[in-house]
């Protein structure tokens, strides 16, 4: 099982192929944000990665990262754990004024993904 580290969190064994976003919130226990639930518009689901950035993404992160100009960052539902990797959270439920951190995502990445390698 890969090991996922969230910055002054902790170290968590995850089942292979979890979404990120999922395992940030069940494994870790954080209130990582994901407004839109998982299905690539809202970007509140974003982390920084401390290192094991995956290389390919899907392209509905890459577009939607696009038309937000963001960078620096990518998108925690449109991320599988299949290796180990170490993530900054820095978009949480704590502070951000909303009611809550979102729908459930569901367990598979949503849009179906289509795969390409990061630019
Ligand atoms: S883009 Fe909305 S939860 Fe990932």
């Amino acid at each position: 099982m890969p090991t996922l580290t969230v910055e002054g969190v902790g170290q968590y064994e995850v089942p292979e192929g979890k979404r990120l976003v999922l395992a940030l919130k069940q494994e870790a226990g954080t209130d990582q944000l994901h407004a839109c639930g998982g299905q690539a518009r809202c970007t509140t689901c974003r982390v920084e990665f401390v290192a094991g950035e995956p290389t390919r993404m899907t392209v509905a992160e890459r577009e939607v990262l696009a038309a937000k100009g963001a960078t620096g960052v990518r998108l925690s539902c449109q991320i599988e754990c299949d290796h180990d990797m170490s993530v900054r959270v820095i978009s949480r439920l704590a502070g951000s004024g909303r009611k809550d951190a979102g729908h459930e995502p569901a367990a598979a990445i949503t849009p179906p993904p289509v795969w390409v390698e990061k630019s």
